[in-house]
């Protein structure tokens, strides 16, 4: 039997070495080539190549029925763990491409901090800046990977400064490239001054890239890189030094500036150096704010008790096995297989079943977890997005948000006495957060639109609502693609929505929310419309 002493120490060095984070990026910076790279330095892979082969089968076909068949990579990939230099590391997975969903902001709620990956060409593209908003809100620490840097892109420089000016955040390259393109040979780090030179393999970056480190005065410096490229970047380390920026540890924790590393995950150049630097800076679980009968709290993850919440439910597609996994984050105490805990929202017990965790591309079963985890519970039914789970303690976190969704659709069923039905099977969806529900003033009272922030989620709910709940339904798409939870006096909202390129739903709880032709209206109504106040995430 372990002490009562040595139970507290054990839990205090568990979330002392656990870092729990996102990668942010647009489709095709290269997060899949990241985090492969991430698991072969970490020692979680031998050989890179395997989830990007997965991932490419995945992406092939757009067939979204064919990628629920291969289920197993997108549960796979909700949390990969990983264990370096002493580290526990649990990357979550925030699903791009056609997948890209309310899960991907979800997820963002479960990471303690967020690895902005940008495209050396592209800088923030549209899907970075909506992550990185949601990073913001959350004020936690965002480091940034400059990717792609085996080909000329834009001027590191200009790059920052169009990073700064268009995410309003500050800026701090740690490491710097040396040269670009096919002369892209490393990366100088400002901490140290150490010069980290890269050797390209043979292999593709299936393996890691021979490094050899070396002071800038090192003569092999400017054997290697010529007198020339030698010069230029010594001239370009003094004007950093003279800009100012400095690393500021203060600023990163409370989301203000953010360190920047340059590399290539492809050739796995600069990977190294960021990823020990991330896990110098990066946050331990920190604590969260909670409800309870006394007012507001703090759950400290070395609080023994157990408390944790879902953010994400993975159901099921196949109508014979209605289970589903649910992802549960832990925040405080020692999460055991098999104990019962408490739903607060439910009041009903719930039972740790099963639980897995997913090391590298394996998915094993785990007996017990710490916070900063995720473990995936099976559940039949009983969880929704955002529950609290406790064991011992009468709190409740503070709910996952709802976002703006991104595309909306008016429901109909051609019967309509499965009206009922397809109630129902809506509001069983929504509260599992597959979609949102709103509802329009029709003429025989008030029709539904679902909102979805990926389209892809559209052909889910068809999927979902004819095997689950045997509804054959009908999407009419609206012509909107942004929207926002408006406040304001009703006469004042529903003159805006009278406009052309707006409308007008209540969600559920009867908020009002004004949805957009396009961002740029949106934009236009918000300027225009000082008395209302607009909200990205739902208002509580
Ligand atoms: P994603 O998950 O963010 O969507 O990106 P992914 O890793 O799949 O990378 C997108 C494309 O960018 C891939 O090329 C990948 O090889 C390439 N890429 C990733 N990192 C780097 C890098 O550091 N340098 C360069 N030059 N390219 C990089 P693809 O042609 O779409 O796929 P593939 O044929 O290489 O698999």
């Amino acid at each position: 039997m372990q002490s009562l002493e040595s139970k507290k120490t054990t839990l205090v060095e568990e979330v002392r070495r656990r870092r729990t984070f996102a990668i942010i990026s647009h489709p095709d910076a290269g997060k899949t080539t990241l985090t492969e790279k991430l698991l072969l330095y970490g020692g979680a892979i031998h050989l890179a190549g395997s989830v990007k082969a997965r991932r490419a089968a995945r992406h092939a076909t757009s067939d979204w029925m064919e990628m629920e068949r291969e289920r197993g990579i997108s549960v796979t990939s909700s949390a990969l763990s990983f264990e370096y230099q002493g580290f526990r590391i649990n990357l979550l997975d925030t699903p791009g491409h056609q997948d890209f969903s309310e899960d991907t902001y979800r997820t963002l709620v479960a990471a303690d901090s967020a690895v902005m990956l940008l495209d050396n060409r592209k800088g923030v593209e549209e899907q970075t800046r909506k992550l990185f908003e949601v990073c913001r809100l959350r004020r936690i620490p965002i480091f940034t990977f400059v990717n792609k840097c085996d080909r000329i892109g834009v001027p590191p420089l200009q790059l920052l400064d169009d990073v700064e000016a268009d995410l309003g955040i500050r800026c701090s390259p740690v490491t710097w490239p040396v040269s670009d393109g096919t002369s892209f040979l490393g990366v100088f780090d400002r901490s140290t001054g150490a010069l980290s030179l890269f050797e390209k393999g043979s292999d593709h970056g299936q393996t890691r890239a021979p490094e050899e480190v070396a002071g800038l005065d090192d003569p092999r410096v400017e054997e290697l890189l010529g007198s020339v490229a030698r010069d230029r970047l010594a001239e370009e380390i003094e004007l950093l030094d003279a800009a100012g920026a400095p690393f500021d540890a203060e600023a990163l924790l409370r989301g203000e500036l953010s360190p920047v590393f340059f590399g290539s995950a492809l050739t796995n150049f600069g990977v190294e150096p960021f990823l020990d630097h991330f896990l110098g800076h990066a946050p331990p679980p920190a604590p969260r704010t909670a409800s309870g009968k006394a007012g507001d709290r703090e759950v400290v993850p070395t609080d023994e008790a157990f408390s944790g919440f879902v953010f994400k439910i993975q159901a099921n597609m196949d109508p014979k096995h209605r289970d589903r996994v649910a992802f549960i984050r832990v925040c405080s105490g020692r999460f055991e297989a098999g104990a019962s805990v408490l739903n607060t929202r439910s009041g009903k017990p719930v039972r740790l079943a099963r639980p897995q965790q997913f090391f590298a591309q394996e998915r094993e079963a785990v007996t017990s977890a710490w916070p900063g985890d995720v473990v995936g519970i099976h559940d039949r039914g009983s969880l929704r997005i955002g529950d609290t789970l406790v064991d011992g303690l009468e709190l409740e976190f503070e709910g996952i948000p709802s976002f703006s969704p991104e595309h909306f659709a008016r429901v109909q069923v051609p019967d309509p006495l499965r009206r009922k039905h397809l109630d129902k099977g809506l509001l069983q969806l929504s509260e599992e957060g597959a979609v949102q529900v709103f509802f329009t003033d029709g003429a025989t009272g008030p029709a539904p639109v679902v909102g979805v922030v990926g389209p892809l989620q559209f052909d889910v709910l068809l999927h979902r609502l004819e095997h689950e709940y045997g509804i054959v339904a009908r999407l009419e798409p609206m012509p909107f693609r942004d929207a926002r939870w408006v406040t304001g006096p009703e006469s004042e909202l529903r003159r805006v929505a009278r406009g052309h390129d707006c409308s007008l739903v209540r969600d559920r709880s009867g908020r009002h929310l004004l949805l957009f032709r396009n961002e740029w209206v949106r934009q236009s109504v918000e300027g225009r419309e000082k008395d209302l106040k607009f909200d990205r995430m739902a208002p509580a």
